[in-house]
């Protein structure tokens, strides 16, 4: 019978998914023999009764600071999880992809502990929360933490989805307006910004399955299209279409869907 972890891709709203991964990550983290390291897992995830709990264990942790204790934080969280149980089965799937895109990802438990972006990205999915319940100082507070702490910032009132993988992390910057649809994966330094020329809606749209390549800066109210790949430190100012692969500073497009074209002179 096929395992859990055959059966990629999955979608979070499956029925026992949630269950599912918690039991592989578990059996996963729990088997460990190393005695120096057992103590970090029975802590963070073999002491846990569900996903939820270690993941509210695990964020406030990390966040906590002299003006918030970790047992206030602990108590947002928890509430917050509670409230929204959407974010604890996006965060089992950022995991989930991670694990299924990510070579040097050896299982589910490694990014659950040691991705600083899968974790910018759950304290992201808790402010987003905290911004649309009108909490804003307290949404702040945590976009701020996770940028002293991770060195990843990400507007609270952005849009993002889920199966997304952060990979790295250091130097993310995440506009307010920009909307970032599922199954994306960025890399460090990479600048989803405005232009600096307007204000509303300013930043961009990245559509679904679009790889974003390291220290990209995408700039502008434009749009990746879906499953776009942007090039390492390219500087994209205008729509790239889907399934198209942009590079360059200026980017222009080299590849186009699944065939090779020469687009030397495509503007975007
Ligand atoms: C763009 C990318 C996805 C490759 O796509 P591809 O379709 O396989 O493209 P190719 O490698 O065949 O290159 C096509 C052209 O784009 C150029 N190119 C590729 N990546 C580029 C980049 N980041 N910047 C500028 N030019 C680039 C190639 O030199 C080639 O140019 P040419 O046609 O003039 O010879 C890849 O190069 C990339 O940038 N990936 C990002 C990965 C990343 O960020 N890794 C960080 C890990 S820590």
């Amino acid at each position: 019978m096929a395992t859990f972890l055959d059966r990629f891709p999955h979608s979070s709203s499956e029925p026992g998914f949630l269950e599912e991964f918690w039991t592989t990550m578990r059996a996963q983290a729990c088997g460990c023999s190393d005695a120096l390291i057992q103590g970090l897992f029975a802590v963070n995830i073999c002491n846990h009764a569900d996903f939820a709990s270690a993941l509210t264990s695990l964020i406030s942790a990390k966040l906590t600071d002299r003006a918030m204790s970790e047992a206030a934080l602990m108590h947002l969280v928890a509430s917050t999880l509670e409230a929204s149980p959407d974010i604890v089965r996006a965060a089992a799937s950022d995991i989930v992809a991670t694990f299924q895109r990510d070579p040097a990802c050896p299982d589910l438990a490694t990014p659950f502990l040691f991705f600083k972006g899968f974790h910018a990205l759950q304290s992201y999915r808790i402010a987003h929360h905290l911004w649309l319940a009108g909490r804003r100082p307290l949404a702040y507070h945590f976009q701020s933490r996770v940028n002293e702490k991770f060195g990843i910032d990400i507007h609270p009132a952005a849009r993002i989805g889920q199966r997304i993988t952060i990979d790295h992390g250091t130097g993310i910057v995440i506009g307010e307006t920009t909307i970032i649809e599922d199954d994306v994966s960025l890399f460090q330094g990479v600048t989803l910004g405005g232009t600096g020329k307007n204000s509303g809606q300013r930043h961009p749209v990245i559509r679904q399955g679009c790889m974003i390549g390291a220290g990209a800066k995408i700039l502008g109210h434009l749009e990746i299209g879906a499953h776009a790949r942007v090039g390492a430190a390219s500087v994209v100012l205008g729509n790239v279409p889907p399934r198209s692969t942009a590079v360059g500073n200026p980017a222009r497009i080299v590849r186009f869907g699944d065939m090779d074209q020469d687009f030397t002179n495509y503007q975007i």
